[in-house]
């Protein structure tokens, strides 16, 4: 009876000991850009170091869906979790039994990775949790929006203040429509731009946003023309600027679109309002340059008789 005791004690008190320790990570995080997920499941006090001794089984929401028995080398996975593998046995022989699973097949919910070493054994969780995350930020979102919007905006404007002046009616069309196919794109840019959660939609939003911007260059070189026939440097000084900014919109965009968190909105955003600054400048000395022609008229008309 007394050994008997002893032997239970003992054995009860060598399991306690005996239990695996593991680098616990409560949750870990997964969006739409992750093209895999890696469960992370670190034992820190393997013994033996010898996968032939060990056995890892994971679960998720107690399911098991995975495992694999060192003894014979086999792994046996449920039918949804065929893309599920271990890292390679180098790094499961110092105790890595993190999983790694396809996007598709990764499913939010808690995870648990049971370990064995011979008789001793241990467990861990891990929640995997689904995180929503949108193309650009909304701060970059709405800066691309309004410097668009800006830039639009200032140039019916001006198209407004100007289009009294053009005496061909073919040219006034021409600006016309160059405001309706930019004003068009670039809604519809808008449109696809924005969304809670990445699409390639916002991609091609994006393009329709910038890569058509260069309609507004060569009419901002008409309107200004309009303004001071004689004096065109100024006009081309704009026209240089407003296509520096546009090529810089452009870098911005070949930067971003590859990126499912572009890190180079910025550039985009920086170019664009360029765009839109030169356009508000322009449209300052049209209105400036227009009303002091308007004020020499009459006063050439009270002097004209006078000297006659
Ligand atoms: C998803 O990707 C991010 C960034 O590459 C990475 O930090 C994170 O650990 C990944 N999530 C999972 C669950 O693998
Ligand atoms: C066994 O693996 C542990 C990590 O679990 C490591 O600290 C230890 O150095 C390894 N021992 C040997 C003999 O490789
Ligand atoms: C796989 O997933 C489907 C749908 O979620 C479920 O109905 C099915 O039972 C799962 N298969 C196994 C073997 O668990
Ligand atoms: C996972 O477990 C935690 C803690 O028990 C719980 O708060 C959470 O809701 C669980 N997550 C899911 C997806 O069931």
């Amino acid at each position: 009876m007394w050994a008997l005791g002893t032997w239970v004690l003992l054995g009860a008190v060598c399991a306690g000991s005996a239990q695996l320790q593991f680098n616990v990570i409560k949750s870990v995080e997964q969006t739409i850009c992750n093209k895999t997920v890696t469960l992370p499941c670190i034992v820190t006090n393997l013994a033996q170091n010898n996968t032939k001794v060990m056995f890892v089984k994971w679960k998720l929401e107690k399911k098991e869906f995975f495992s694999f028995d060192g003894s014979n080398g086999k792994f046996d996975r449920n039918v949804n979790f065929s893309s599920a593998m271990l890292g390679s046995l180098q790094n499961l022989k110092l105790g890595i039994a993190s999983l790694t699973i396809s996007k598709t097949q990764a499913v939010p919910g808690n995870y648990s990775c049971e370990v064995a070493e011979s008789n001793r054994e241990g467990e861990t969780v891990i929640e995997l949790i689904y995180r929503i995350v949108s193309w650009f930020t909304p701060v970059e979102n709405i800066l691309i929006i309004l410097s668009m919007v800006l830039a639009i905006l200032i140039y019916w404007i001006q198209l407004a203040v100007t289009g009294s002046k053009f005496e061909t009616t073919l040219l006034k069309i021409g600006l016309f429509i160059a405001g309706v196919v930019i004003t068009v794109f670039a809604v519809v840019g808008f449109s696809l731009l924005i969304s809670d959660e990445f699409k390639p939609e916002n991609q091609i939003g994006l393009g329709l946003i910038v890569l058509p911007a260069v309609i507004l260059v060569p009419p901002q070189y008409f309107l200004l023309k309009i303004v001071r026939e004689n004096n065109l440097s100024f006009a081309i000084g704009v026209i240089v600027l407003e296509s520096l900014g546009y090529l810089i919109a452009v870098i911005g965009f070949g930067l971003c679109i590859t990126a499912c968190r572009p890190k180079n909105g910025a550039v985009v955003i920086a170019g664009l309002a360029i765009m839109a600054l030169t356009a508000f400048v322009g449209l300052i000395y049209a209105i400036l340059i227009g009303s002091s022609k308007k004020e020499q008229h009459p006063r050439k008309a009270v002097e004209e008789p006078l000297n006659g």
